[in-house]
């Protein structure tokens, strides 16, 4: 896990970053009012953005993580080398956003099966804090497909 700088992040992760922020805006997020986005590279080179939707019904609200994960499934795209993120609202904006619980899981899914260990990218609302962590860093001793003997 490391700090650094938006001008020290290799080009295409500044293009992530960026192309999550634009994700954030378009989150729905009338309850939080917790924008948050996401951007996926995939191992082609692709960017994949999501944002959070939340629902009425509190329990359903979707995070950008896992809308970006969805979206790029449906684009037939599943093994992926970083993800980055970044919110607007909630509490303190000068605190860097990281995946809830849950998104580790899902994003740990698709990790294991590409054999990637995924590069997390959390920033903070204006980019003046970004720290960069592996999956495996934040979700230790990870449970998954080969737990249950499947090679996907
Ligand atoms: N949220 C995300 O989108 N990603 C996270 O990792 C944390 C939480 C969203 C879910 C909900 O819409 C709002 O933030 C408040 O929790």
């Amino acid at each position: 896990m490391k700090n650094i700088k938006f001008k020290d992040l290799k080009r295409k992760y500044q293009l992530l970053l960026n192309e999550a922020e634009k994700a954030a805006s378009k989150a729905y997020a009338p309850y939080s009012r917790f924008q948050v986005g996401a951007a996926l590279l995939t191992q082609k080179g692709l960017i994949i953005g999501g944002a959070n939707v939340e629902n009425a019904s509190y329990g359903l609200c979707i995070c950008a993580e896992r809308a970006a994960l969805i979206n790029a499934n449906t684009q037939g795209e599943r093994r992926f080398k970083a993800l980055a993120m970044i919110a607007r609202g909630g509490a303190d904006g000068k605190k860097i956003i990281s995946p809830c619980g849950a998104c580790r899981q899902m994003l740990f899914e698709f990790s294991e099966n590409s054999g990637i260990d995924l590069e997390i990218l959390m920033s903070n609302f204006n980019k003046s804090k970004i720290v960069i962590a592996k999956i495996s860093e934040l979700l230790p001793l990870a449970y998954g497909p080969n737990d249950l003997g499947i090679k996907i």
